[in-house]
């Protein structure tokens, strides 16, 4: 795996060496081993040109725990708003020596792009990891989702899912279905609006359900994903009030689902419009052990590009 821009298309083997790779990580770091020397030496330049608070951080995070050096390149106030190219960035940035890329990009492909340009020019020794593409794929979030579901449920085959929300616009969405269909999920479930999930998702193998409290029923797991309005390009959309009435996790839907569900979300979450903050603060809510989960899926997936 010399980068990791999708789940699609990972093989079962890969999927679950990265989760090991990962539990291994946390081990370590609860025998209060912060740092351990896989990628001393080693330069990974996040680049997010999109905002984040968990992603970017916990990239930073764990690549500091691998020893990496780190350098957070300020979008804003880098020559990108000159008019330089995305590709003239990251050349420079090559210059700089650079060993790997973390890109979070508004627009779907750019990791690829980036990736494709980087062999055009005779550099497959460094590295891209996808941080978020447009509303194309999220796969470390797509990792530490699987990381989650198997550290609270241990097995897939024998487990009901539901997404639910604004499926269509969501990279979120699209990474965890690839990665649960390879896990061998026993049944997935997409609820949402008939306008907010996309089209032949049967196709994939998932269930869609337009009633929030049908679609729940029995589940084991329940992933929450706010309405992306960033990428919903002036659509008329509900109000909040109308879809929290609709949609909102509340604890009276959540029973409907079996009594030890864990109810996830990969923020940020809009409390009162896709969930109540009762649930998202309740006893099944999983959604900040996830943040620190990532730490340990983060420092896998890039101590395992980088060849170690
Ligand atoms: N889950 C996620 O991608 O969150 P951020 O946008 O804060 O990184």
């Amino acid at each position: 795996l010399t980068h990791l821009l999708s789940t699609e298309g990972l093989p079962r083997e890969v999927l679950t060496h990265i989760l090991d790779t990962a539990a291994s990580f946390m081990e370590v770091s609860e025998r209060d081993v912060k740092k351990v020397p896989l990628l001393r030496g080693k330069s990974v330049f996040n680049l997010f040109f999109e905002n984040s608070t968990r992603t970017r951080t916990t990239f930073e995070i764990a690549a500091k725990r691998l020893s990496a050096d780190v350098i957070n390149l300020d979008i804003n106030r880098s020559s990108t708003a000159k008019g330089e190219t995305l590709l003239d960035t990251i050349d420079n940035l090559c210059a700089m020596h650079a060993d790997m890329f973390v890109v979070r990009h508004a627009t779907s492909g750019a990791p690829y792009l980036i990736a494709e340009h980087l062999a055009r020019v005779g550099r497959d020794d460094i590295h891209v990891v996808n941080a978020g593409d447009g509303r194309h794929a999220h796969p470390t979030q797509g990792l530490l989702d699987m990381y989650t579901i198997r550290h609270y449920k241990k097995e897939f085959h024998n487990l009901t899912v539901a997404i639910v929300g604004d499926i269509l616009h969501s990279r979120v969405a699209r990474s965890d279905i690839h990665a649960l269909t390879t896990l061998g999920v026993g049944e997935l479930r997409a609820i949402g609006p008939q306008t907010l999930l996309p089209a032949h998702l049967d196709k994939l193998g998932v269930r869609v359900f337009h009633d929030l409290a049908e679609g729940l029923r029995g589940c084991d797991v329940v992933i929450m994903l706010r309405l992306q309005n960033e990428r919903m390009n002036g659509a008329l959309l509900p109000s909040a009030r109308e879809y929290f009435s609709r949609y909102g996790l509340t604890p009276a839907k959540l029973a409907l689902a079996k009594p030890d569900a864990i109810v996830m979300h990969p923020g940020p979450m809009n409390r009162g419009v896709e969930i109540d903050s009762e649930v998202a603060d309740g006893a099944q809510a999983v959604i900040l052990p996830q943040v620190t989960f990532g730490i340990a899926v983060r420092m896998a997936v890039m101590s395992i590009v980088a060849g170690n």
